[in-house]
């Protein structure tokens, strides 16, 4: 049984007063009975903060980035160890505003990845097809491209053990109000579902929560984590909200996934 994951990427929002306010909001909400797993993902510099607001509840702590070096010279990063020891558990990488705006590529997110792995934290791996990439119908070439080389040298332990979640984010959709419909989202999920198959093996593949992401909202939340391979959300906008936030961890609890 896969549990859903609803993760909240606060970017680069924020002060640290409404950061540390936000945490605290969803601390005192948060509903007592849900079954999904839920984390948040401050920017790096609110990560003790927020951290010790949600250290003794149920919600777990991301990052939005890492370098994949071991400690050195590498002014301006941050390596796995550095957010391992104050607290984080899952770590975003590829997201598509790093790929898109920051430049990052596949061969550096296979690296942050595997690092991210060794550390024993669990990467988020976000994967998409742009406008013009579904408009040519090339999408399934894209995200499957994508899982191909992100997930180079990966083993089949690691997953096992639960250190990879895939987040599927169609970039037309993040921070545009578009959202993909339930069939779309979907279909993309199970052409993943497929790929990490023929990679891992299906039972493998089947322990792998996909999350979506998109303009994913409380009024949307339901109809989306309703879909048989949408397994969690990863927020953006909505995520700054309490209400909506929690509304979508309410959407969730009680969704079961088979495996
Ligand atoms: P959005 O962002 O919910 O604001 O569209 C999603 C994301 O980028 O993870």
């Amino acid at each position: 049984m896969r549990k859903l994951l609803i993760a909240g990427n606060w970017k680069m929002n924020l002060t640290l007063a409404k950061s540390v306010d936000l945490a605290s909001g969803l601390k005192k909400n948060f509903p007592a009975d849900t079954s999904a797993q839920v984390a948040l993902i401050p920017t790096f510099v609110h990560l003790p903060a927020v951290h010790q607001i949600i250290q003794d509840t149920p919600m777990a702590l991301g990052a939005q980035d890492v370098y994949f070096e071991k400690p050195g010279a590498f002014t301006g990063e941050v390596s796995t160890e550095m957010l391992r020891e104050i607290g984080v558990q899952y770590v975003l990488v590829g997201h598509s505003e790093r790929r898109h705006i920051l430049g990052e590529a596949d061969p550096l997110l296979n690296k942050k990845l595997r690092a991210v792995i060794a550390e024993g934290l669990t990467a988020i791996l976000c994967v998409g097809e742009t406008l013009d990439q579904r408009k040519a119908g090339r999408t399934q070439a894209v995200v499957g491209e994508q899982l191909n080389n992100d997930l180079a040298q990966v083993s089949g332990e690691a997953i096992a053990a639960g250190h990879l979640v895939i987040a599927y984010e169609p970039v037309w959709a993040i921070g545009t109000g578009l959202t993909a419909t339930p069939t779309q989202a979907q279909e993309v999920h199970a052409f993943i579902r497929g790929q990490l198959s023929r990679l891992f093996g299906a039972a493998l593949a089947d322990q792998i929560q996909i999350q979506y992401g998109g303009s994913a909202k409380k009024a949307n939340a339901a109809e989306l984590l309703a879909q048989p391979d949408i397994d969690g959300l990863l927020v953006g906008g909505a995520s700054l909200i309490v209400e909506e936030f929690l509304g979508m961890v309410r959407a969730a609890t009680g969704v079961k996934k088979s495996a």
